[in-house]
């Protein structure tokens, strides 16, 4: 008799850390494992494969994976017992700047992959089942890993889409242009299919990813003349895909918001009026040792010339306290700047010393506990900000886009054009469209609403 159990097939966990830029890469490789018969497990214990795929920004983030390094190694060890295998990877920006370090420290690990190589996952796999010891990859090809990833499957109607990576503009606190290489852009026809190929999936939403995504510059594609193409008019020509509603860009730098952007966000109704810049601090002195490449003036500037394009644009920005040398006199600037801004979310962080960064060699380091003193003024002051631009949406009428059910029954969740969780009372078909709410409440973390009564008919 044949058994008629579905046959097992192998499984991989993947835990993804760090940024957008790790969740599109973690995606990417699920999508590339799959044809090798890997169905997506939700837990590391008994997986066939588990890839950490690492984030290094700060060293908080980068010790994390030597942690969950032990905890797999008791796992592994239990699947031995039982006569099977697990094999474990070591993938992005962590696997990049200690690969040599994670085997020593870590002889559990097998494979070690970079973010510009993970596109050689099965041949790694088939050489980690070959051969004893680490099998090491962390080239730089990142035109090649585009080429050789599989067409992927769309798992909501919001994506994102890398469109840049790496980052030449060496920041002295920073990892990111030592560990995810050069600035690169990809061509305009490779991003159009497979923006296509999402929106032909039932993607709305895209959103547009790369550490300088504003840096993004190429030829136009063929058939259209004219010199290079930034940012704007990527979005401009992606606007045209039928299918797609929504389109948004992160992360941009000051230095690269050029009026070529700042035109398409005035016109482009399908860009989002939702921008991530981040400034870091607000003090000249600081910003110049960081190398920002512009002053606090530049940018409170630049956010005017924004706003006066598109007045309903929401602004959201990363900080740093405790650069070297900051002073006190210094954080206040960062306080003053982001009084005179108005941020409607953002991250801070408290510095951290990165080994290989020009910042790590610097004078002046700032005390520990004068950080956690200076983050939580900061943090104070822009939760009291996020908090009030969530409770001026009461009243207001914003189109949603339902993404996924929500906690309680009859209930769905989607995002306002700001990127605010809202919660209302929905029917299930309504999942994967744009629907007009009217805002009745807000809770610390999301927006409540509820569906006008013509929406509600029509569903
Ligand atoms: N490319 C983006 C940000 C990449 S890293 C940009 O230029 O804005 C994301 C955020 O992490 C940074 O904006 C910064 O605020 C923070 N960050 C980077 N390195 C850090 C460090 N050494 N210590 C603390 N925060 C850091
Ligand atoms: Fe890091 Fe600066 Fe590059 Fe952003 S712009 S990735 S902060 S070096
Ligand atoms: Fe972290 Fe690498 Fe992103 S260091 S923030 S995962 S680019």
């Amino acid at each position: 008799m044949t058994d008629p159990r579905p046959k097992q097939g192998k499984s991989v966990f993947i835990r993804t850390y760090g940024c957008q830029m790790n969740v599109y890469d973690s995606e990417r490789m699920a999508g590339l494992l799959k044809p090798l018969g890997y169905g997506l497990a939700d837990k590391p214990e008994g997986a066939d494969l588990v890839i950490l795929n690492t984030c290094h920004i700060r060293e908080k983030a980068a010790e994390k994976v030597y942690s969950e390094l032990g905890r797999l190694k008791r796992l592994k060890a239990d699947k031995a017992k039982t006569g099977g295998e697990m094999k474990i990877a070591v993938a992005g920006c962590v696997a990049q700047a200690e690969g040599p370090e994670i085997a020593a420290r870590a002889p559990q690990v097998d494979m070690v992959v970079g973010p510009q190589a993970y596109h050689r996952l099965p041949e790694l796999i088939a050489k980690a089942a070959r051969e004893r010891g680490d099998v090491l990859d962390t080239d730089f090809a990142v035109e090649e890993k585009f080429d050789r990833l599989a067409a992927r499957e769309a798992a909501g109607p919001s994506a994102f889409l890398t469109v840049q990576e790496g980052c030449d503009k060496f920041c002295t606190f920073c990892v990111v242009p030592y560990t995810r290489g050069a600035e690169v852009s990809r061509n305009v026809d490779a991003i159009v299919a497979e923006a296509r190929s999402l929106a032909a999936q039932g993607v709305r939403e895209i959103t547009l990813i790369g550490q300088n995504v504003n840096a993004w510059a190429s030829a136009p594609p063929a058939g259209v003349s004219g010199d290079q193409w930034g940012l704007g008019e990527l979005c401009r020509h992606l606007a045209k895909i039928d299918g797609i509603e929504r389109i948004r860009f992160t992360t941009s730098h000051p230095r690269d918001m050029d009026d070529g952007l700042i035109a398409a966000l005035a016109e482009e109704e399908k860009l989002m009026p939702y921008l991530h810049l981040p400034v870091q601090a607000g003090s000249d002195k600081i910003l110049k040792a960081m190398n920002r490449g512009h002053n606090g003036e530049h940018y409170v500037r630049l956010i005017e010339r924004i706003r006066a394009a598109r007045p309903d644009i929401a602004l959201s920005g990363d900080f740093i306290v405790g650069f070297p040398g900051e002073t006190n006199e210094d954080f206040e600037a960062t306080l003053a700047l982001v009084e005179e801004v108005g941020y409607a979310s953002a991250y801070s962080f408290k510095y951290s010393r990165r080994p290989g960064t020009p910042g790590a060699a610097m004078g002046k380091q700032v005390a520990e506990d004068e950080k956690d003193a200076r983050l939580a003024r900061l943090q104070s002051l822009l939760e009291s900000q996020r908090q009030a631009f969530n409770a001026a949406q009461i009243g207001a009428e914003l189109p949603v886009l339902f993404e996924k059910p929500g906690r309680n029954e009859g209930q769905l969740v989607g995002r306002s054009p700001y990127l605010q969780s809202v919660h209302v009372r929905a029917p299930h078909s309504l999942l994967g469209k744009i629907v007009k709410v009217k805002i009745e409440d807000v809770t610390p973390n999301a927006l409540a609403g509820a569906l006008s009564s013509k929406e509600e008919a029509a569903a």
